[in-house]
C-alpha cells in the first residue's frame, strides 16, 4: 500500500515536472546583426563618404535564434576594431533587459534595434569628443534619458531614439553635432521638447520626428532649421500651436493637417499654412 503510494506520487510528481518543462522551455529570442570590423584603425575622425577599405575589413551577418545570455554575448562584441554595427530583433523582448556601453572613436554606425536595451552609456574617459560616430540608431528599447556625453558626439548625422520612454528633450545637448539630418523621436513620451535661449543652429536638419509624444507646448523660436522639410508631430493630442513657426522660417515644411491628431488651434493654423 504505502509502495503503491510512493509510486503514484512519484508518478505525478514527475509528470507535472516534465509539462512544466514543456509549457515553459526556455525562451528563444530572434536575433540578426552585421559587423563591420576594420583593422586599420589608425584614421581618426569619420568624413561624409568614408567606406571600409575592403582589403582591410571584414563583414559578419548573422541571424539566428538565442537565449537572453546569447544575445547579451552578441552584444558584448569587440568594438576596438569595429566600425560598424546593425543588430535587430523581432521577437517580444519584455523579458530581455541589457546594457550597453559606447567606446568613444571606434564606431561609426551604431544600430540597436529592439534590444532589450534599459541603459546606453558613452564611456568617456578624457577630455576628448567622438569624432567618428554618424548614426546613433536605438530605436524600441526601453530608454528613459539620453546617455551622458551625448554632447560630445561631433560628427552626428543621424539619431534614432524613437519607440523609447523619453519624457523631455533639450536640442542644447546636440549643438555640438551641427551636421546632424535626421533627429527621431517618435512614440517617446515627450512632454518637452525644446532649445533654451541660445540659438540651436542645425542647417542640416532635413527630418524631425515628434510625432506620437505627450507635447502640449512647442516654441520653435530658437530653432534654426533652414533645409527642414520633414516634420512629424501629429499625435500629440493636446498641441495646439506651435510658438515661433513661420512659413519664412520653415520654407520646405508642407504645413499641418487641419484635420488631424492634434488639438491645433484654427486661428493659429490658418495663420502659418
Ligand atoms: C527562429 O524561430 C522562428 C520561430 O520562432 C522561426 O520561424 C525561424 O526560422 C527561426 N530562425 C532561425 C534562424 O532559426
Ligand atoms: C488661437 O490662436 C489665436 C492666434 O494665434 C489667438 O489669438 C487665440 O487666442 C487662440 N485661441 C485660443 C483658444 O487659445
Amino acid at each position: 500500500m504505502a509502495a503503491a503510494l510512493r509510486f503514484l506520487l512519484l508518478t505525478i510528481c514527475c509528470c507535472y515536472i516534465s509539462s512544466s518543462e514543456a509549457n515553459n522551455p526556455v525562451p528563444k529570442l530572434h536575433y540578426d546583426y552585421s559587423r563591420i570590423q576594420e583593422t586599420d584603425q589608425a584614421w581618426k575622425c569619420w568624413k561624409e563618404g568614408y567606406r571600409p577599405a575592403p582589403a582591410t575589413s571584414n563583414k559578419i551577418h548573422e541571424s539566428g535564434n538565442g537565449t537572453a545570455a546569447d544575445i547579451e554575448r552578441i552584444l558584448r562584441f569587440d568594438q576596438s576594431n569595429t566600425v560598424l554595427f546593425l543588430f535587430a530583433s523581432n521577437s517580444d523582448n519584455l523579458n530581455l533587459h541589457t546594457t550597453f556601453q559606447i567606446v568613444p572613436n571606434k564606431l561609426v554606425r551604431l544600430s540597436l534595434d529592439n534590444a532589450g536595451l534599459e541603459r546606453l552609456e558613452l564611456a568617456f574617459t578624457g577630455r576628448d569628443n567622438d569624432c567618428r560616430l554618424a548614426e546613433l540608431s536605438v530605436p524600441r528599447n526601453r530608454l528613459s534619458v539620453l546617455p551622458a556625453g551625448v554632447e560630445r558626439l561631433t560628427a552626428l548625422r543621424k539619431l534614432d531614439f524613437s519607440y523609447n520612454l523619453l519624457e523631455e528633450f533639450s536640442l542644447d545637448r546636440l549643438v555640438n553635432a551641427p551636421g546632424l539630418k535626421q533627429l527621431l523621436l517618435a512614440h517617446n513620451r515627450l512632454e518637452s521638447f525644446g532649445a533654451s535661449s541660445v540659438q540651436a543652429s542645425f542647417a542640416s536638419l532635413h527630418k524631425l520626428d515628434l510625432s506620437n509624444n505627450r507635447l502640449r507646448t512647442l516654441d520653435s523660436t530658437y530653432w534654426s532649421m533652414p533645409l527642414l522639410d520633414t516634420f512629424h508631430v501629429d499625435n500629440n493630442r493636446h498641441l495646439t500651436t506651435i510658438g515661433g513657426w513661420t512659413r519664412t522660417r520653415f520654407p520646405l515644411v508642407k504645413g499641418f493637417d487641419p484635420a488631424g491628431t492634434n488639438n491645433w488651434n484654427q486661428t493659429w493654423l490658418k495663420s502659418v499654412q
